[in-house]
């Protein structure tokens, strides 16, 4: 074939290439297959010694004009797959601001710790530090070191979820007062702690029963500490919790690790002391227990009895919720519906 044709032919061709690339690595393939170093332009221009000596100018400047024009329709065509591209992103990332939004859900803080949390930060403000002791509690801190020994008949209405022989769910946060009494170094300052924390008992659910509870331990020991500073502390809780114009009273009572023992009522915060459903027309409700530490729980620690005591009180996490919310079942508690979770947003600080 004559090479006049074939440049033709390469013409036609090459822009009938160029025109069917649609992505940038197929044009990228035809721009190597037509002006590359090894391509057809090239290919023609090494053959040029076979062209008669009085064509090779205009050989050569077809050659020249061929692969400028190839350029020119390369870039193009590049230019056109660039835009055609970013023109397919816009339109995929396209955001239709008129569809439904999704609401986000905003959690809050469960009753029971908002309770816990303003508690804590009082008592952090009274001096007290918080503890933490272990849910599965063992025979020992939970029992024994509580004065509370293996045929006590007070473990009766406790003793309950065992593990084993030695370890169970905790019956009561008070196991903390032991583990932490044992630790403290007297020398250095007086002890004065809180320990909130789940516990567990055998009660059957009920409205105002559940196997699994928040309890809130205190304790206070140091030399010189009596039953009013006791009664005070107790009264300042009340007051703090229930407001200001609740009336305290003490019942004696009975625990192993305190003594005397005592419990606390408040004056009903519903008929105030009137008598109503809530206070089972009593005019009182009972919030807590507590009593002077016994002199058998501070000895069992390594503790002189005889140079030191204190007070320890425990009182009910979810009882307090209940009572200050008007809460008609402890159940709804742990059933976490948010339609009840949701009431107590506004409490949150
Ligand atoms: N541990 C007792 C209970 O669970 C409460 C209590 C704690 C009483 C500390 C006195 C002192 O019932």
């Amino acid at each position: 074939m004559d090479l006049f044709d074939k440049l033709k032919e390469l013409h036609e061709q090459g822009l009938e290439e160029i025109k069917k690339a649609t992505d940038e690595q197929t044009l990228n393939k035809v721009r190597v297959e037509l002006v590359g170093r090894k391509g057809e332009l090239t290919k023609i221009l090494h053959s040029m010694r076979d062209v008669a000596p009085e064509n090779r100018r205009e050989v050569g400047q077809k050659v020249n004009e061929l692969r400028d024009l190839f350029n020119k329709q390369l870039d193009a065509t590049k230019a056109e797959i660039v835009k055609a591209v970013l023109v397919k992103k816009l339109e995929d990332e396209k955001i239709d601001v008129t569809l439904p939004g999704c609401e986000g859900h905003l959690g809050s803080k469960h009753p029971i710790n908002v309770i816990l949390d303003d508690l804590e930060s009082y008592f952090i403000g009274m001096g007290y530090k918080v503890v933490q002791g272990p849910e599965i509690e063992t025979d020992h801190y939970c029992f024994e070191m509580m004065n509370l020994p293996k045929d006590h008949p007070a473990r009766d209405m406790q003793a309950t979820f065992y593990i084993d022989s030695e370890d169970l769910l905790r019956t009561q946060t008070s196991g903390d007062q032991a583990r932490v009494l044992e630790k403290h170094d007297f020398s250095k300052s007086p002890l004065k702690m809180v320990g909130p924390g789940k516990v567990y008992r055998r009660d059957d659910d009920d409205a105002t029963h559940s196997h699994q509870f928040m309890q809130m331990e205190g304790l206070v020991v140091d030399k010189n500490v009596t039953m009013s500073d006791l009664k005070g502390t107790l009264e300042m809780i009340a007051k703090h919790v229930f407001g200001q114009d609740r009336a305290t009273r003490l019942r004696p009572s009975y625990f192993p690790f305190t003594e005397p023992s005592v419990e606390m009522d408040v004056s009903c915060f519903n008929c105030d002391g009137k008598g109503c459903p809530i206070c089972k027309y009593t005019g009182w409700i009972e919030v807590l227990g507590a009593g002077m530490v016994h002199p058998n729980v501070l000895e069992n620690a390594g503790i002189d009895s005889t140079v030191y005591g204190g007070f320890a009180f425990g009182l009910g996490l979810d009882r307090f919720a209940i009572l200050k919310y008007g809460i008609d079942d402890i159940r709804d508690f742990y059933t976490n519906d948010v339609r009840f979770l949701k009431q107590f947003r506004k409490e949150e600080n």
